[in-house]
């Protein structure tokens, strides 16, 4: 039997080209999204169309989507918004929620999802981000997302004993998230931009195959951590 991978976020950027990759190496990927593109559109891709902001579907989408599933080799927490680039005193607390529930807590629902439905996932690993650690003027509620998916992670890794769980900082991948940052935000409000700017940056095909060659190597580490891919 051929094996299962299960991706959040395939419309764009990081998550498709991981969907890419992985169809093209002959698994089965299942996949929550709000879009599926057309080059994904294959026999082994299971879709489910599924709005991770509605945080009272998230359960019942995964329940769908993985219906008689029982082995998934790699659960890869991908989908992410940014916000709004701006100062936490012009962040209203409804901006910071919104991205809390995508960033944070679809991915405790989804982990639930998988404990309820008894599915027994090897690894897992949560998109994270070096900004969860770097709190630089003007990321606001990414920042606090991803340190928060970060600690998420490290709490069910004393819970679910039998997986490997990571939160993996991918670097810089140029994404229609990453290229919004770097065409609309200013610099001289926000120096971390021009940092951004000057930094060696991965197509998200690199990027992809990369985080590929490094998820055998998170079971190194221990079960819980936070690891950024530029740093191994
Ligand atoms: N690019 C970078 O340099 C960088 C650096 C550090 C961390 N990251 C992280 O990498 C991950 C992927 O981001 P990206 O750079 O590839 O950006 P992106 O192109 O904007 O991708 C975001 C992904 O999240 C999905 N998504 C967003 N809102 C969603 C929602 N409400 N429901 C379901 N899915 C949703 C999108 O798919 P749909 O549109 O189909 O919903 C899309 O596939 C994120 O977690 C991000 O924080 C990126």
């Amino acid at each position: 039997m051929g094996k299962n991978v299960f991706i959040t976020g395939i419309g764009s950027g990081l998550g498709k080209a991981l969907a890419k990759l992985y169809l093209d190496k002959g698994y089965t990927v299942y996949a929550l999204s709000r879009h599926l593109p057309e080059e994904l559109k294959t026999k082994n891709m299971k879709f489910k169309k599924c709005d991770l902001s509605v945080l009272e579907n998230v359960k019942c989408c995964v329940r769908e989507l993985l219906n008689g599933v029982k082995e998934i080799e790699i659960a890869i927490l991908n989908a992410g918004i940014l916000g709004d680039i701006k100062d936490m005193y012009e962040t209203s607390l409804k901006e910071l929620e919104e991205v809390m529930d995508v960033n944070v807590w679809a991915n405790k629902l989804i982990l639930d999802s998988f404990i309820d439905l008894k599915i027994n996932v090897k690894q897992i690993v949560a998109i994270s981000s070096g900004a969860a650690v770097n709190c630089n003027r003007g990321w606001s509620g990414y920042s606090i997302s991803k340190a928060a998916l970060n600690c998420l992670i490290k709490l069910y890794s004393r819970e679910m004993e039998k997986t490997h769980l990571t939160a993996l900082a991918p670097g810089l991948v140029l994404t229609p998230m990453l290229l919004y940052i770097l065409e609309n935000v200013d610099e001289n409000k926000f120096p971390s931009v021009k940092r951004l700017k000057a930094s060696p940056k991965r197509t998200p095909e690199e990027a992809a195959k990369l985080l590929y060659e490094t998820f055998p190597k998170l079971f190194e580490y221990e079960s819980g951590s936070f690891l950024d891919v530029r740093k191994m």
